[in-house]
């Protein structure tokens, strides 16, 4: 197999479809069967909670990843992304090998060789890549991907996978193939995000609602803050709080962390050593913390969730322990210069802070941000808004 870079983060405006098209025409000699898209996400609140089978509050973003897929009649894939001026990545589709991908192909393949495990015949194809969600900013550039592919090869293999079976074949691909043992927050919302809406998912049942939130008409922006310190769930840091919840659980004597109420925390911490007891409460008080943002979104609308941000920030900070200087400065100068709530947003230990900001503010907390930033030494930030866009979805 030919080595593949991860690719790029790219500011430049992104390719149009069409563009892609012959791009892959240039690329393939041949014309795709059809261009998949799927978001990247912003988690509202809601973390470390899904491998919980708690609740989780995302949305997915308006950064899309899009694949232009070509089914060949031999086994032979290639794969090629519009990022840098790497070759083209070629291998076969029986006995994929994780040890062997390098790079971004690893999702690709991973989805591949997920679906594979489910008894769906994966012919071989050609695929082309592009992405605008920034790679490890933590707003899940890898699901987008897989969730792009996987939304093109339900379809063009017909295996027909509603979209919580296509959740579960993609969490599979990162928990056993890519090696990261991650929950289903980023593919469901990607897979199953809703302009101007946020999912509400279930992680126990995978039930979903969706839940109207639209910043503009609240007088309010939700800026995201990429504090460029990249990350990877496949390092340790996610895999030991992973763990310390299901020891959390085992002691308690639950089947997960999503059936301790707030109420028993009290009684939990003469059971549990201090640092399961704070990696407890964090998700315990987060899930509680979803369900109040939920209520209020209904009742009162986005300007009235700010201090539920924080307070999901401050739990994840000292009792979840995976935040990290940069997310903090972004987090406190945030809230000091005019957000109403700020909070880191992902699995942690680096990526993007969310700051629901009031738009006369914006611009003031950019600016803040920035001079922090540079004040404290650390890499220039990354800041854009987003807000609720469609998930995935064939657009061409
Ligand atoms: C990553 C994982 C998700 C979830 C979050 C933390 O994004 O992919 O499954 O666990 O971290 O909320």
């Amino acid at each position: 197999m030919t080595a593949a870079p991860d690719p790029l983060t790219t500011t430049a405006a992104p390719p149009t479809t069409a563009e892609l098209t012959s791009r892959f025409e240039r690329a393939f000699g041949r014309l795709p069967d059809g261009v998949w898209q799927a978001p990247g996400r912003v988690n509202l609140i809601g973390e470390h909670t899904d491998y919980n089978e708690g609740f989780v509050l995302p949305f997915a973003i308006d950064k899309t990843a899009r694949v232009a897929v070509g089914v060949r009649a031999d086994s032979t894939i290639r794969l090629l992304s519009t990022y840098g001026d790497q070759g083209m990545f070629t291998t076969d589709v029986q006995g994929l090998d994780a040890s062997a991908a390098k790079g971004w192909t690893k999702y690709p393949l991973g989805v591949m060789w997920a679906l594979q495990q489910r008894g769906i015949a994966v012919p071989g194809l050609d695929l082309l890549l592009d992405s605008n969600v920034p790679l490890g900013a933590g707003l899940s550039s890898s699901h987008a991907i897989e969730c792009a592919v996987v939304s093109a090869l339900n379809e063009l293999t017909g295996a027909g996978l509603a979209a919580e079976e296509m959740v579960l074949a993609t969490q599979q691909a990162e928990n056993d193939f890519v090696g990261a043992p991650t929950g289903i927050m980023d593919q469901s919302a990607s897979l199953r995000g809703s302009k101007d809406h946020a999912v509400f998912l279930d992680c126990r049942d995978q039930s979903v609602r969706l839940v109207p939130f639209e910043t503009e008409p609240a007088g309010l922006v939700m800026l995201v803050i990429d504090t460029k310190v990249s990350h990877s769930h496949a390092d340790g840091g996610y895999a030991s709080r992973r763990a310390s919840c299901e020891l959390g659980a085992e002691v308690l004597g639950v089947k997960a962390l999503r059936d301790v109420q707030v109420a028993d925390l009290e009684e939990a911490s003469g059971l549990l050593d201090e640092l399961t007891f704070r990696r407890v409460r964090h998700v315990v008080t987060e899930n509680d913390r979803v369900l109040q943002t939920v209520d209020l979104l209904a009742s009162e609308g986005p300007a009235s969730i700010g201090a539920l941000l924080d307070a999901s920030h401050v739990s994840m900070r000292d009792d979840f322990e995976i935040s990290c200087p940069e997310l903090d400065l972004a987090v406190d100068t945030s809230r000091m210069h005019g957000a109403i709530g700020a909070r880191m947003t992902g699995g942690g230990f680096g990526g993007a802070a969310i700051a629901l900001t009031p738009v006369g503010s914006e611009q003031q907390v950019r600016n803040a941000v920035e001079q922090a930033f540079s004040d404290a030494g650390f890499k220039a930030p990354d800041i854009f808004t987003v807000a609720p866009a469609a998930g995935a979805m064939r657009i061409s």
